[in-house]
């Protein structure tokens, strides 16, 4: 089903609270999950716009899963699990580690965070919001030299920025990156005052 069509199926679904959301990093066990959940319409969409085929995805994310040693790979990814549900990947990226990108977002002492669900009967219920929200306060700002947390959503993605509004995130500018040549509406959050 194309994702626009999804995402009307998707509307009014039950809102879930009470779960219990966790984050482990990636096995080689997760690689056909993963795999599934980026062909899923409204995930390839954002996280592949760029038409790579199953066999590309697949091959970036075998060496990923298996933790093979990447010199120019400083992302930490995460499962997202619910109730021990697989649902999803969450991603961290220290903007230290990747100059080019912290350059053309042009924000300090930053970390960067992706997230998709993979699974369509978890998306649209209010999951989303909550495993950004315990991500970015238990995961990204448990590091002291982070003090603000972005993230970089298509124009277009409408219900990933209502989701990361409704976390926190605030709209800074819409901009062509060169890095990702994608189009970015870039929201940043600050670490909570203590
Ligand atoms: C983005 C994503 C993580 C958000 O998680 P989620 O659990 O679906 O989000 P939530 O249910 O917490 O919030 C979604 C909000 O968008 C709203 N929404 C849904 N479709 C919408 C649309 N077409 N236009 C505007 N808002 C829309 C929902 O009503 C909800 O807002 P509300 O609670 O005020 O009613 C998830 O949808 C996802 O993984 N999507 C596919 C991959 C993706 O887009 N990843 C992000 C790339 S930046």
């Amino acid at each position: 089903m194309h994702c626009a069509a999804a995402m009307l199926g998707e509307a009014g679904r039950s809102r879930v609270s009470g779960v219990d959301i966790s984050f482990r990093p990636l096995a080689i066990t997760d690689l056909e999950n993963i795999v599934q959940w980026m062909l899923d319409d409204c995930v390839r969409r954002w996280w592949y716009p760029h038409q790579e085929t199953e066999e590309e995805i697949r091959a970036e994310w075998e060496p990923r899963v298996r933790g093979e040693p990447n010199d120019e790979d400083k992302t930490d990814r995460y499962v997202v699990s619910v109730d021990a549900i697989d649902i999803g990947i969450i991603q961290t990226s220290d903007f230290a580690d990747y100059p080019d990108h912290a350059a053309e977002m042009q924000i300090a002492d930053a970390a960067g965070v992706d997230v998709l669900i993979g699974l369509p009967e978890w998306r649209n219920r209010g999951v989303g919001t909550a495993l950004i929200r315990k991500f970015v306060n238990e995961v990204i700002f448990a590091n002291p030299a982070i003090q603000r947390c972005t993230i970089d959503p298509h124009p277009e993605n409408r219900p990933a920025i209502r989701a990361y509004e409704k976390v926190g995130f605030r709209y800074v500018r819409t901009f062509r990156s060169m890095v990702e040549n994608v189009d970015i509406y870039l929201m940043v959050m600050d670490r909570p005052v203590t």
